[in-house]
C-alpha cells in the first residue's frame, strides 16, 4: 500500500527534535521534505538540529532551509526554553552538515502540487513559512489534504506570555494569513501537552530502559527543558508539544475530544499578541475554519513515543 506523505515544518529543538524520530520511523509514513523556519533557535541552528536528528534515524528526506525571520517582526527565539544550541546544551555535534538544496516555500509548493489531495502537513514552528508559501500560491490551500499544527491554548494558559502558545506568538501575521486561508487546519495546542505530554522522571527512566541511542537521545535533550518546566510552567518532568502533536498528526485517536470552531489571531495588541480567539460558542456566526483539540490521551500518547523509540 502507498504510504502516506508527510511535509514537516519544524523551529527543530528540543521537542521538535522527538516528534521527528515519531515521523521518521513510522513504518506507514514517508515524509517527503522538510522546511525549517526559525523559530526556538536562529534558523541554521535549527537546520542543524534537523539534520543531527535525521541522521539518527537514518533518514533521507530532504531538510529545505526557509525563513529567517517573522513576516514583519524580529524573531524572539526560546533558547532559554530549550539551551542555547537549542537541544539541552549537552554537547552534541551540531554543525557541519549540508541542508538540501532550495528554497523551503519553493519546495513546499511544489511538493503539495507533485502530492495534491494526499499531502499531510504538520507543522511544529512559527507558521512563517506556510503564510509565505500561501502568498505566492494561494492554491495550495485546498491541495493539502490537511495541516496540523502546534500551536495556541484553547484554554488560553499560556507559555510565553499569560494568553499565548510560543508558535502563535513569534509571527501572529503568519498565524492570521493562515487562518484565513480556506486551508484544512487542525491545532493541537500547549493546553494538550501541559494536560497529556508530560513525561515524569518515571516515565524517562522507563524510556530510558528501552537502551537505544534515540530513547537517551530523546530523554538527554530535555535537560534545559526540564529546568523550564520545574521554574516557570511548574510541571514534574518536561513535556513534549510537538510529539503530541506529531502523534495526533499520525494516528487522531490520540484526542479524545475535538470541536470545529472559528479561530483568529491577535496581532494588535502587546497584551494579547499571538492569542489564537476561540468562537467556542459561536457568537460569531462564523464558518468554522479549524479543528481544535480539546483533550487526549497520555497513554495512547506514551505508548506511540516508547514505539518510535526502541
Ligand atoms: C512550542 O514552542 C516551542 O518551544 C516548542 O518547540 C513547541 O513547538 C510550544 O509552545
Ligand atoms: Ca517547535
Amino acid at each position: 500500500p502507498m504510504k502516506r506523505k508527510f511535509w514537516i515544518d519544524t523551529d527543530t529543538a528540543s521537542d521538535d527534535a522527538v516528534a521527528l524520530i515519531m515521523a521518521f520511523m513510522n513504518p506507514d509514513i514517508e515524509v517527503v521534505g522538510l522546511s525549517i523556519v526559525a523559530g526556538n533557535v536562529p534558523l541554521d541552528m535549527g537546520v542543524q538540529n534537523a539534520l543531527y536528528t535525521a541522521e539518527l534515524c537514518a533518514a533521507t528526506a530532504p531538510i529545505y532551509v526557509g525563513a529567517a525571520k517573522p513576516l514583519s517582526r524580529d524573531l524572539g527565539t526560546a533558547q532559554f526554553v530549550h539551551g542555547e544550541d537549542g537541544m539541552g546544551d549537552i554537547g552534541l555535534p551540531l554543525s557541519g552538515r549540508t541542508p538540501a538544496s532550495g528554497n523551503a516555500v519553493d519546495k513546499l509548493i511544489e511538493a503539495i502540487h507533485l502530492h495534491a489531495d494526499h499531502i499531510e502537513l504538520v507543522t511544529l514552528g512559527p507558521l512563517t513559512n506556510i503564510a509565505l508559501a500561501l502568498q505566492q500560491d494561494p492554491s495550495i490551500a485546498k491541495a493539502v489534504k490537511r495541516c496540523v499544527i502546534m500551536g495556541a491554548v484553547a484554554d488560553h494558559i499560556g507559555n510565553v506570555t499569560q494568553v499565548a502558545e510560543f508558535n502563535m506568538w513569534v509571527d501572529p501575521e503568519a498565524v492570521d494569513i493562515v487562518l484565513r486561508s480556506g486551508m484544512h487546519l487542525e491545532f493541537v495546542g500547549w493546553d494538550i501537552s501541559r494536560t497529556e505530554a508530560v513525561v515524569t522522571p518515571q516515565e524517562s527512566a522507563m524510556i530510558r530502559s528501552l537502551g537505544t541511542e534515540r530513547a537517551n537521545f530523546s530523554v538527554d535533550i530535555q535537560r534545559v527543558l526540564e529546568k523550564f518546566c520545574a521554574e516557570e510552567t511548574h510541571l514534574n518532568g518536561f513535556d513534549l508539544p510537538d510529539p503530541i502533536a506529531m502523534a495526533y498528526a499520525i494516528d487522531t485517536s490520540v484526542a479524545t475530544e475535538a470541536h470545529h470552531w472559528y479561530l483568529a489571531a491577535e496581532t494588535g495588541s502587546a497584551l494579547t499578541r499571538g492569542m489564537v480567539v476561540m468562537d467556542t460558542l459561536g457568537v460569531m456566526h462564523q464558518e468554522p475554519n479549524a479543528i481544535v483539540v480539546t483533550r487526549a490521551s497520555h497513554e495512547k500518547f506514551m505508548s506511540m513515543l516508547v514505539d518510535a523509540l526502541r
